[in-house]
């Protein structure tokens, strides 16, 4: 198996079929190199959904995102067509509004658009890393509030019964706080954790400046020297470390179709 950085975060990696069963080695040295390069391509990956969660066990017990409906499912599609446009074109990090975010998604691509349909992912650690010691120092005693309703109230509100259904919501998943500096349990690595999708404001902050901290943070996240952007082929595989990335997926391919099947692996609770 190689490793091949391509930019301050993510390796293109060749020699090797993924698979539920490989050796122990194997799966700890793909984790080795997730640690450093955060991402990892495959390209060429043949799995069925079902070895695509067994596989994505290999790494921790699985993340059921908490569905619509109240269905909880380990293997997640997304899909995109003409009657469903794309609408996730915002650098995040995913379900930071639980007080457990994942830790790992594995996106494998089934249809992939003729152009477009790329993703992007920001590398939080560099985004702190590179802040002054003072800004550091400021907001390494800093707390946010996080809600995971930002992100399903406008689909919930489409629903029959929408507002008793977003209180059961609020009820189910009530907001959390988390450090705006998280430590990589793994690394010991510490990262900016804000995110656009699910942190509300800075806690004990006035809004106005929660909102001016919160904008700098969001897009400094986003600098370009700190991105890596991957071209989908069928068949090509994303792992990522969800604790010290954020990840955009651009919907510049509306009305083609896009599909991709994705399992994760539960976090810990960010310190
Ligand atoms: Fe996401």
């Amino acid at each position: 198996m190689e490793f091949e950085r391509v930019a301050k975060l993510g390796a293109e990696v060749s020699g090797i079929d993924l698979a539920p069963d490989l050796p122990q080695d194997v799966i700890d040295e793909i984790e080795q190199g997730l640690l450093e390069h955060r991402v990892l391509f495959f390209r060429n990956q043949d799995l069925n959904g079902e070895e695509l969660v067994d596989f994505s066990r290999r790494f921790g017990e699985s993340f059921v995102q908490p569905a619509l409906a109240h269905k909880y499912q380990e293997l997640l599609f997304l899909e995109n067509d003409k009657s469903k446009p794309p609408a996730l074109n915002t650098f995040h990090q995913d379900m930071t509004g639980l007080a457990q975010p994942p830790a790992l998604h594995m996106l494998h691509a089934l249809v992939v658009p003729d152009g477009g349909g790329d993703t992007m992912w920001a590398c939080n650690y560099s985004a702190y890393e590179t802040l002054s010691d003072e800004m550091k120092r400021i907001l390494g005693s800093l707390t946010c509030t996080h809600t995971i309703l930002g992100y399903y109230e406008p689909i919930v509100r489409n629903w029959e019964n929408s507002e008793e259904k977003i209180k059961e919501f609020e009820k189910i998943f009530p907001p959390v706080s988390h450090p705006v500096v998280r430590t990589h349990p793994r690394t010991g690595r510490k990262s900016l954790f804000v995110n656009r999708f699910f942190t509300n404001f800075i806690n004990g902050f006035t809004p106005q400046e929660s909102e001016n901290l919160l904008q700098f943070l969001y897009k400094h996240i986003e600098t370009p020297e700190f991105c890596v952007r991957l071209r989908w082929r069928p068949g090509t595989l994303a792992i990522w470390d969800n604790r010290c990335t954020s990840h955009y997926a651009l919907a510049d391919y509306w009305p083609q179709h896009r599909k991709m099947q994705r399992a994760s692996v539960s976090g810990d609770t960010p310190f």
